[in-house]
Order: structure tokens, then C-alpha cells, then sequence
């Protein structure tokens, strides 16, 4: 089955051609010059550049698959959650599309896809596994039961990992998107010369950033204020140590007391250096498996949304034309 899937919740256009796991084409058009400038996504600008890019990344995806638009047995499209107008502008296309060529509309959920990027990676992998998704708006730890079935165990209590990582990036003069630059230049090297808070919240898989991000926030301004400079790679590498020492021992929390031996990583954060490393180092000393993206797939992309829309129309998550686009959905939501 020739899935042509569609991603478009936040500053990507991605169309692909997806079969299985198998990937045909997978074309992204990037808006990040452009919203560097503001240090952050415009949501206005991001809706208006989907719109002008979405006919022909399309087109694209379709003529590198080496398919026509005949040969499409589905349309899949992420619907929820993200920005909302970002979201309109590939919901609405799909249902066009799927109306036109007379075929099925999958709605997919983007945290869903996010996972199933490993689905791409590792032909192996298959539920039941626990799953720490780290992304730009969200970070929570699933049980992924099924292909289309989730508990979640333990969700941010405020920021996410990415926002934590991009705030702070920002507020150190970091270039948009934060979270790659700071993990790019990261030194460590002596990680008492910040003393950034140890973030603690109260339930067991829950997670908090804000106050590690106001710290950080206000050791740059008392810096700034007496003239001092910051050594941004040292501090960088703090903020990075104590987001990934959260993640990493909730994480392996869950896995013990749950009694789960492998786990995937996904999202936008899933890319980070550090948090690769030492959670490839903590599971290969309990014997567990850890599955990752590659980093092609950790950012957003449209085939990991085909990778998914596939176990989604297998269990019968077919919508008609009044689908609308959500900007805020739980990964369990059905
Ligand atoms: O999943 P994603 O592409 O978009 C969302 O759906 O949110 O995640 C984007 C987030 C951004 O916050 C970005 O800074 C972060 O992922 N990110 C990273 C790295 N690469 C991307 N954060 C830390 N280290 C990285 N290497």
C-alpha cells in the first residue's frame, strides 16, 4: 500500500511516498532561515510559507518515488497537535488530495509519527516498549502497548526539554533552532562553575524545566548586569547535563519498575549528542535495547507520518472531509 503522507505542524513541509517502512521519497522544505531571523517560528509567516511550498514539494515527492498520483493507495496527514494554522494548511490540502484521487484520509497524530520514525530505522522493533519522546513542545514518557495504543506514564509539568534547550540557547545569544546550536558548542569541562539547580518535581515520570530555564535566564542577566562575561560553552553544557540527567533517570525508572527492556527515544531531542550517548551507555549495562532515529528522521518529516498512518488505517482511523486540524491532543487520544 502506497501511502503519500503530509507533514506541516510547525516550520517544515515534508510530503513523502511510504511503503511498510519502506521509504520512496521523502522530500522536506525548511523554513528555519526565516524564522531565524525572530529567534523563534512565526506562526503567521510558518501557515503562509506552507501554502506557497506544499503543490509543488508534493509534486516532487511523487516524481522521486517514481510513481504517478495514480499508483496512491491513501493520503495520511498529520493533524494534531502544533500550530494550528501551520496544521490547516496540510489538513486541507490532504483532504483535497485524497477527495481528487478518490482514496482513503488517514489523520495522524504527530507524536505518533515521531515514534514510528524507529519504525523506519529498526525493522525489528515492535510494541510492547517504553518510550521517552522529546520534542520542541512536548516531552513524556509512553508505554506504546500497540502500534496505536498508548499509556502515558509521566508527562513536563511546564516547559518541554526543546523549549528548555531553546530559551536558554536564546537568552545566551545562541542562533535559532537553539537546542542543535547549544549541543553543538558544549564544552564540558568543570560543571561547578554554574551551579544550575537539580530540577525536581513530585510525580515519579514526571518532568519540569522552568526553573532550570529561569536560573539560567537570570545567570546570564546578573552576569550581564556586572559586566562579567559568560563562558557559553561551559554553561551550555550544564544546561545539557541536567536536562539529560532528568530524562535519563526517569526514563530507567520506568523501564525498571515496569519491567520494559527495550526502549525508543523520539523527537526533535532524540538528536541529542549527550542524551545519546550516556542512555546508549546506562541500557548497554542493563541489557536493554535502545532504538533512536537517525537524525534525518529526529526532526519533523513526512515519512515517519506514513511510517504510522499505515498501523493507524489497520485499525480502522480513517477520517472523511470534516476533519480539522488540533492543536493540542494527547498522544491517547483513541
Ligand atoms: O520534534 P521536533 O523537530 O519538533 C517538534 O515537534 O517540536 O523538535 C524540535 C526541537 C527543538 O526544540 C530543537 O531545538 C530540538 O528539538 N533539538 C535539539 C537537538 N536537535 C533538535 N535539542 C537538543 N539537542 C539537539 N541536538
Amino acid at each position: 500500500m502506497k501511502i503519500l503522507s503530509i507533514e506541516s505542524s510547525c516550520d517544515e513541509t515534508s510530503v513523502a511516498i511510504v511503503e511498510g517502512r519502506n521509504v520512496l521519497s521523502n522530500i522536506i522544505s525548511t523554513q528555519i532561515a526565516e524564522h531565524k531571523i525572530y529567534g523563534g517560528v512565526v506562526p503567521e509567516i510558518a501557515s503562509r510559507r506552507h501554502t506557497e511550498a506544499i503543490s509543488a514539494v508534493c509534486d516532487e515527492a511523487v516524481k522521486e518515488a517514481g510513481i504517478t498520483y495514480g499508483d496512491v493507495d491513501a493520503v495520511a496527514v498529520t493533524f494534531a497537535p502544533g500550530l494550528i494554522g501551520a496544521l490547516l494548511v496540510g489538513v486541507n490540502f490532504a483532504k483535497g488530495l485524497a477527495l481528487s484521487l478518490g482514496v482513503p484520509l488517514i489523520p495522524v497524530h504527530h507524536l505518533r509519527s515521531h515514534i514510528a520514525a524507529n519504525y523506519i530505522a529498526h525493522p525489528d522493533l515492535k510494541p510492547p516498549f517504553l518510550c521517552l519522546l522529546v520534542s520542541g513542545g512536548n516531552t513524556v514518557i509512553a508505554e506504546v502497548t500497540d502500534y496505536t495504543k498508548f499509556k502515558i506514564l509521566g508527562s513536563t509539568r511546564d516547559d518541554a526539554a526543546g523549549e528548555c534547550f531553546d530559551k536558554t540557547a536564546r537568552c545566551m545569544g545562541l542562533e535559532y533552532p537553539g537546542g542543535v546550536t547549544l549541543d553543538k558548542i558544549a564544552t564540558k569541562s568543570d560543571f561547578n562553575k554554574y551551579p544550575l539547580p537539580v530540577p525536581r518535581v513530585e510525580g515519579e515520570y514526571d518532568f519540569s524545566f522552568s526553573g532550570l530555564k529561569t536560573a539560567v535566564i537570570n545567570t546570564v542577566h546578573n552576569a550581564a548586569q556586572k559586566g562579567n562575561e559568560i563562558d557559553i560553552p561551559v554553561l551550555s553544557a550544564t544546561v545539557r547535563e541536567r536536562v539529560c540527567d532528568m530524562l535519563i533517570d526517569k526514563t530507567l525508572k520506568a523501564a525498571e519498575n515496569l519491567g520494559y527492556k527495550k526502549i525508543a527515544v523520539a523527537g526533535g531531542v532524540s538528536a541529542n549528542s549527550e542524551l545519546r550517548e550516556r542512555l546508549s551507555l546506562e541500557c548497554e549495562k542493563r541489557g536493554y535495547s535502545l532504538y533512536y532515529p537517525p537524525l534525518k528522521y529526529c526532526g519533523d518529516n513526512a515519512a515517519m507520518v506514513g511510517a504510522q498512518a499505515i498501523f493507524e488505517f489497520e485499525d480502522g482511523n480513517i477520517a472523511d472531509s470534516s476533519l480539522n486540524a488540533t492543536a493540542t491532543l494527547p498522544i491517547d487520544y483513541r
